[in-house]
């Protein structure tokens, strides 16, 4: 498929998908209290997203039976809303996107349920500042592989460990385009400072950094979504959906 480049225009159209995501996002990032269900962050997810007209992308999504993801402590992504009531002093990852005019806008945020251990405050620091890390570095003419290698410096600069089996992502009028971005240097793809693809103005990326406090190992669940630390430590997830632009990248997804 390779990489598609934007215009003007359809960046313009990106703003706008991505602005709803993270108007959403950040109502379901604030209603995180303990004592709800996960189920009602799915609803909420729904309303809002009807209040602008857009469309929850993730529901459908091969076959994925929710508006969002709603992944707690050690479960790193994919958690499917449910029953699970929140506790204080768990940290809730929420992944929420939308498709709005034929484009697509994808976030994640990790926030803490009432008050929550320092370890978990330091994760939750840690990989809000790999992503800023990841985006400070996506500047044209650098390569994919130095967001890779930026991401996981910081990470590991600051003593967590990288999630080394799922990515980030080109995204436009599909959820999912090329190229993947990796957050380590050890993942699969094989990608770290220097390697890769050259960025270029117009291209639109999600970079999701997933950050575990213990070892970087994953199992999937029985329900074939939901990812988890395989040593149960917890884990921390944040997505930015950014244009490259002539200098610093744009956070489409921020309000
Ligand atoms: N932000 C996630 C991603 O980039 C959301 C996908 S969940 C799915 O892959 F259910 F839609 F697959
Ligand atoms: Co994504």
């Amino acid at each position: 498929m390779g990489i598609i480049i934007k215009s003007d225009e359809e960046i313009a159209l990106m703003r706008e998908a991505c602005r709803i995501t993270a108007r959403v996002l950040n109502v379901l990032t604030a209603a995180v209290k303990p004592g709800m269900t996960t189920a009602e962050l799915d609803e909420i997810a729904e309303r809002e997203a009807k209040l602008y007209g857009a469309k929850p992308s993730f529901k459908g999504y091969r076959g994925y039976p929710a508006n969002l993801c709603v992944s707690v402590n050690d479960e790193i992504v994919h958690g499917i809303p449910g029953k699970r009531i929140i506790k204080e002093g768990d940290i809730v990852s929420i992944d929420f996107g939308v498709v709005y005019k034929g484009f697509q806008g994808d976030s994640a945020r990790t926030v803490p349920a009432g008050v929550v251990s320092e370890k978990a405050k330091c994760l939750l620091e840690t990989t809000a500042g790999a992503l800023q890390a990841g985006i400070k570095a996506a500047r044209p003419g650098a390569r994919l592989g130095d967001v890779t290698a930026a991401i996981e410096e910081y990470a590991e600069s600051r003593g967590c460990a990288v999630v080394r089996e799922y990515t980030g992502h080109g995204i436009g009028r599909q959820m999912h385009e090329d190229p993947q971005v990796p957050n380590s240097t050890r993942s699969v793809l094989g990608l770290s400072r220097g390697v890769g693809p050259v960025l270029k103005k117009g291209m639109t990326l999600a970079l999701e950094p997933m950050l575990n406090i213990g070892s970087w190992e994953t199992k999937l669940d029985d329900n074939m979504w939901t990812v988890r630390t395989r040593d149960g430590s917890l884990s921390a997830h944040f997505e930015d959906t950014i244009a490259i632009t002539e200098g610093e990248a744009e956070v489409l997804t921020s309000i």
